[in-house]
């Protein structure tokens, strides 16, 4: 089969290469008409598949979606065992479409936690995937920002106190290295659902400088058109990285703020 065609939408901006999703909204979704919370995230399976193969139909390289986080385990059991089924599921159902697009998947997270059986499919999905050359989809499974400076934490020490690594030569790049996955470069544009605004425990290290985009509607709800606002969002942002953009127009000063009342 050949692979497939990429074409790249030309929003009049820059196109992120890498896009993280909190994927929020799952439960109010289904409650909000009348449904068991699980079934929002049966739901909420449609548009992974949709934002999966639109992303790597436009060039996308890498996809992360928050899947599952350390928090999560806190669940009733019923909707934690759903979840996990639902992974499994995903996982083996998935696979034609994943190949069909070049997509290569793989995931970050305290994956020892899973139960076995979705564990395996993780290796065995992973593994069939794993010269594809198109996106990465990388699930976060299990994750939590903090457990993972943790685990980087407790590496880099250990490689400290066995003289592998000079305390003073570590820099940035040095604990990047002990994150869960080093290769995949930073997201570019982090895609919230739901309205919320917070980064719920979701890459803090590697989302220093990523556009934020909060979209109001649920996950089930968030599909191809949904991306498309988002990704001319953030064709109209300008990244400064905490530097100057210097061919941009000067803006009007912002007035001061005044306590008396007009
Ligand atoms: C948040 O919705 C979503 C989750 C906790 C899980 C996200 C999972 C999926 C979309 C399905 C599984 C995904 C894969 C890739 C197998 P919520 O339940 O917190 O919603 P609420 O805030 O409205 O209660």
């Amino acid at each position: 089969m050949s692979p497939p065609r990429v074409r790249r939408p030309d929003l009049g901006g820059p196109f992120p290469e890498h896009i993280a999703v909190i994927m929020d909204g799952n439960g109010r979704w289904a409650e909000g008409r009348g449904l068991r919370r699980v079934l929002g995230h049966r739901e909420g399976i449609r548009s992974v598949r949709e934002i999966t193969t639109s992303c790597a139909e436009m060039g996308v390289k890498s996809l992360t979606l928050y899947a599952f986080s350390v928090e999560n385990w806190k669940r009733p059991r019923a909707e934690v065992r759903y979840l996990m089924r639902l992974l499994r599921t995903f996982l083996i159902g998935e696979r034609d479409t994943l190949m069909e697009n070049d997509v290569r998947l793989s995931a970050i997270g305290r994956l020892d936690s899973l139960p076995d059986d979705a564990l395996v499919e993780l290796r065995r999905t992973e593994e069939l995937t794993r010269d594809n050359p198109g996106m990465r989809l990388r699930l976060a499974l299990s994750y939590g920002a903090r457990t993972e400076l943790a685990d980087a934490a407790r590496k880099l020490s250990k490689d400290v106190l066995a003289g592998k690594l000079d305390p003073d030569a570590i820099d940035d790049e040095t604990l990047r290295s002990y994150l869960y996955d080093p290769e995949t470069a930073d997201p570019d544009l982090l895609i919230r659902t739901a309205g919320e605004m917070r980064l719920s425990n979701f890459l803090l290290w590697q989302a220093s400088y990523a556009e934020l985009y909060v979209a109001q509607v649920c996950w089930p709800e968030f599909r191809k058109p949904e991306l498309m606002e988002a990704l001319a969002s953030y064709a109209r942002r300008q990244r400064k990285y905490g530097g100057l953009v210097l061919d941009r127009p000067p803006t009007k000063p912002i007035p001061p703020v005044s306590s008396e009342r007009p």
